[in-house]
């Protein structure tokens, strides 16, 4: 396997469950359960699957905003949750994360000017208030919001270009690697579309790396090189954009895609929508053997009983599935 920026092996996080009056740990909820892909210098790596199947928590684990359970993420080669406070604080700028809700990640008292200033001076990126003005008046420009506006505050403006803000916060400390957490998904579908392209246009021009997580296949589909999916805390499905979208092999992926609206008339008369039967199990008991057994239709019992290998079918294309390795 060739090395990326990011490498990520077996991480899982657990959240313990506490109970009782002693607040005695009862079990763990699986948010993350081994979960290994690397992301290469440059390139998009979608995260897709329903709420509530780990992605945030991935996504944070990623960055070390939630510490590890096990496994390990490195950056350029360097264990992430291994730095000491100074090496940390130096990543912080290499590493940003942009979230769903961009108003409640926008300090309401500051103005945007100090906002997406705030961390280049704690860093030393820029050394005096006139300097950081300037600089966070070319960046938000580059975002697409007018220079007057660095005196606005957050309540002033839309949500598209509150996200604005946010991506111009994310930018402002030169990073390499950006979480993007459903940084669209609670925009406004015409507004979804100009906030994507940004994010695709300053990925291109600087050279960015992206983990983009969204439950949102169209959104995902559009900006990824490769993409992962999730069930219950694994990524049962793993490759290339293409072979995913074209080949999806995991039951659950095919499903997933089904489920799709297409506005395409041909393609919408010739696939099926795949309905999953169930609802989705819960991470702190997680199905023995395959954990999509419960709501696969092709499920025999070696899913109930073994766990799937997560094996290479084609270069790059990984699979968690008995059925597609010829079990049965
Ligand atoms: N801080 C936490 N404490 C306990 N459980 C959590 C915490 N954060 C997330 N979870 C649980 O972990 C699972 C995965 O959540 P999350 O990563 O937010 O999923 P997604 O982003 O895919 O919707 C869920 O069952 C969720 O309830
Ligand atoms: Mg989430």
């Amino acid at each position: 396997m060739s090395t990326g920026l990011i490498e990520v092996k077996n991480l899982k996080k657990y959240f313990p469950i506490k109970s009782g009056l002693l607040k005695t740990t009862t079990g763990h909820v699986k948010a993350v359960d081994d979960v290994s892909f690397s992301i290469k210098r440059g390139k998009v790596m979608g995260l897709v699957g329903e709420s509530g199947c780990g992605k945030s928590t991935a996504g944070r684990t990623l960055l070390n905003l939630l510490p590890k359970t096990q496994g390990q993420v490195l950056f350029k080669g360097q264990d992430i949750h291994a730095l000491n406070r100074k090496e940390n604080k130096a990543l912080r700028t290499k590493m940003q994360i942009i979230f769903q809700d961009p108003y409640s990640s926008l300090n309401p008292r500051l103005p945007v000017n100090d906002i997406v200033g705030e961390a280049m001076l704690e860093h030393g990126i820029v050394k005096t208030k006139q300097e950081m003005h300037d600089r966070v008046v070319d960046i938000i420009s580059k975002c697409g919001l007018f220079p007057e506006q660095a005196t606005r505050y957050p309540h002033q403006f839309s949500g598209g270009q509150r996200q604005r803000i946010c991506i111009a916060r994310a930018l402002a400390v030169d990073p390499e690697f950006i979480v993007c957490d459903e940084a669209v998904s609670a925009l406004d579908v015409s507004i979804q579309s100009q906030i994507i392209n940004l994010l695709k246009d300053m990925q291109e021009e600087l050279g960015l790396t992206y983990m983009f997580i969204s439950h949102d296949l169209s959104v995902v589909k559009f900006i990824s090189d490769d993409v992962g999916v999730m069930y219950l805390g694994q990524i049962v499905e793993m490759g290339d954009k293409k072979s995913i979208f074209t080949t999806p092999l995991h039951p659950y992926t095919q499903a997933l895609l089904s489920a799709v609206p297409s506005f395409d008339p041909e393609k919408r008369t010739g696939s099926k929508r795949i309905l999953l039967q169930g609802d989705i199990p819960s991470p702190a008991k997680p199905p023995s053997g395959c954990r999509f057994h419960t709501r696969c239709p092709y499920a025999k019992d070696v899913c109930k009983t073994t766990v799937p290998e997560n094996k290479e079918v084609q270069p790059g294309h990984f699979v968690m599935c008995h059925k597609v390795h010829g079990v049965f």
